[in-house]
């Protein structure tokens, strides 16, 4: 990666507050605080047209790495500059909350990790991050590839069935994606073998509709759930809380089992055994809750893309399987080979660069609070007041012009390159010997400019795992299959709620290689 000079003119002024009518509607509308900063001027219907990450792609062009965006009584604030994403990620996280976020979550989390109160998930995370240790991980690998197998067993199938007389086989992959990460999160988590690849069930259908509520409200900008009697009254709720109660019974059970055996390496024995004591069922299924949501689309949506981009690159195509076929040598996948999977490891860093999931991260400050001058927003910085929510815009960082050379395309190889050039002051670029040893690209080596997994206290926890088991994945497909698109890569059209995916499907034809 080649760093470009920032390019941006300082000496234009930014759009000001008075500029016209519009504007001075919208700020009294949106109370009046960040007096200085620049607003966006986006027609409400902007916000439904299209996903809301691509026009924040395109006020970020406009009004630079810190903006206003205000709809109705209701303004957030938009960051897109890594300086002021590490401040508010790192330096001062616990100013921060998740906002809206947890507002939404909350109902299906509890105080899992990700909507807890602050109190809550110091405890908990202090818990639940040492679950993740190596041992824990090398182990995943084998659940990766059993399930990963089970995949290809049944898409192998489907290609000798040969619908189209040439055993080839037009499949979704999004759909076999998302049931292989479930089966994963499932085994991985709380040792429960949903093996959805194969079969419906009660809880499969339960979890799904679960999922699906949490991404309608994430994209519902009124909390009408919140209201008294609509648990009873409308039908959508009334399903999605017969949804969570089967998936609560059933984790129930098996954290029950769990305190009675002792023979899996899930996490969820790691968290009895090492904490049983001290943490109440609640808490406990609360927290599997957050890791099945957490870890199931997201990875899900890695895969997807990873496909979507190299089905539309076969030099790139090509390079990886003939990695795959050195490397693995038609044996199983081990984590030594894993080490030396690195195209594939980089496959995955860069879709998750273009596609980041979740592509916005949320925030509210707890208090007033002073932002940094960041690379392209007020030298200054900008005051903000308790209750000012923040939009930090991933997807913007992931692909500004300012930090990376041809942001919009697919170059795996990017990352490869050893230093990135530093000039922007307060940023100091990219550079590897930052996180020796890390197998994957990071937000430390990158300073913040890249955050595929966020940075800070708050920082994913499942990163290796998920990094490692879309590795798995990936690999074990590609070294299988030949993958086209079925159709133009413009008809794979994207929606987003907590993540990127498609909005009919990645639809695909799959070949067996020989
Ligand atoms: C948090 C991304 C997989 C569990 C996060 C955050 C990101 C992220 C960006 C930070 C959110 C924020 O700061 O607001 C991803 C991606 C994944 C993935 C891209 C897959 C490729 C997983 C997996 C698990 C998991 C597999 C668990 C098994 C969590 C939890 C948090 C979190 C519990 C909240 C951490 C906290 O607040 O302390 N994830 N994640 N994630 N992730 Fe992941």
């Amino acid at each position: 990666v080649r760093c470009q000079s920032p390019g941006v003119d300082k000496t234009k002024p930014k759009r000001s507050l008075f500029d016209n009518a519009s504007n001075v509607l919208t700020n009294l509308l949106a109370g009046g605080s960040l007096r200085n900063m620049p607003v966006a001027e986006g027609a409400v219907t902007d916000l439904f047209d299209r996903p809301l990450f691509y026009s924040l792609y395109d006020w970020f062009l406009e009004h630079g790495s810190v903006y206003k965006l205000a709809f109705g009584p209701k303004s957030f604030v938009v960051v897109s500059d890594p300086i002021v994403a590490r401040y508010i990620l790192r330096e001062n996280a616990f100013c921060y909350d998740k906002g809206v976020l947890a507002e939404i979550l909350e109902p299906i989390m509890g105080k899992g990790l990700i909507p807890a109160d602050l109190n809550t998930w110091k405890q908990r995370r202090k818990v639940i991050t040492p679950g993740f240790h190596a041992l824990f991980i090398e182990a995943m690998v084998r659940v990766f590839t059993k399930c990963s197998d089970r995949t290809i067993l049944k898409l192998e199938e489907l290609t000798e069935k040969g619908d189209h007389g040439d055993k080839s086989a037009i499949v979704n992959l999004e759909e076999e994606f998302s049931n292989l990460a479930l089966d994963i999160i499932g085994l991985g988590v709380f040792n429960f073998d949903f093996d959805s690849v194969n079969k419906e069930s009660p809880v499969i259908k339960a979890v799904y509709g679960t999922l699906f509520e949490a991404e309608h409200r994430s994209t519902f900008y009124i909390p009408y759930w919140n209201l008294p009697l609509t648990k009873w009254i409308v039908p959508r709720q009334r399903k999605f809380h017969s949804d969570l109660k089967v998936i609560n019974d059933c984790l129930d059970n098996l954290i029950k089992n769990a305190k009675e055996t002792r023979q899996d390496a899930s996490l969820l024995r790691f968290l009895v055994d090492m904490r049983g004591a001290d943490v109440d069922d609640r808490q406990l299924r609360d927290d599997l809750m957050t890791m099945l949501i957490a870890g199931h689309e997201t990875t899900a949506a890695v895969l997807t893309w990873s496909v979507f981009l190299l089905a539309q690159n076969p030099t790139k195509m090509r390079k990886a399987q003939a990695e795959i076929d050195s490397v693995l040598d038609n044996g199983p996948i081990t984590s030594d080979k894993l080490k030396k999977l690195e195209y594939i490891r980089l496959i995955i860093v860069e879709s998750l660069r273009l596609y980041p999931q979740p592509p916005l991260l949320i925030r509210r400050a707890l208090r007033p609070d002073k932002l940094p001058g960041g690379y392209n927003g007020a030298k200054e910085g900008y005051e903000i007041p308790a209750g000012t929510d923040i939009f930090l815009s991933i997807y913007n960082l992931h692909r500004s012009p300012y930090f990376w050379d041809r942001p919009n395309e697919f170059e795996p190889e990017r990352f490869t390159v050893p230093k990135m050039d530093e000039n922007i002051e307060g940023w100091s670029g990219f550079d590897p010997g930052r996180s020796p040893g890390a197998m994957y690209p990071n937000e430390i080596i990158a300073d913040f400019a890249f955050l595929p997994f966020g940075g800070g206290p708050r920082k994913c926890v499942g990163d290796q795992f998920a990094l490692l088991e879309s590795t798995v994945a990936l690999a074990m497909l590609l070294g299988k299959f030949d993958v086209e698109l079925r159709g133009s890569p413009d008809e794979v059209e994207m929606v987003t709620g907590a993540t990127i995916h498609t909005k009919n499907g990645l639809w695909c034809r799959l070949m067996k290689r020989t």
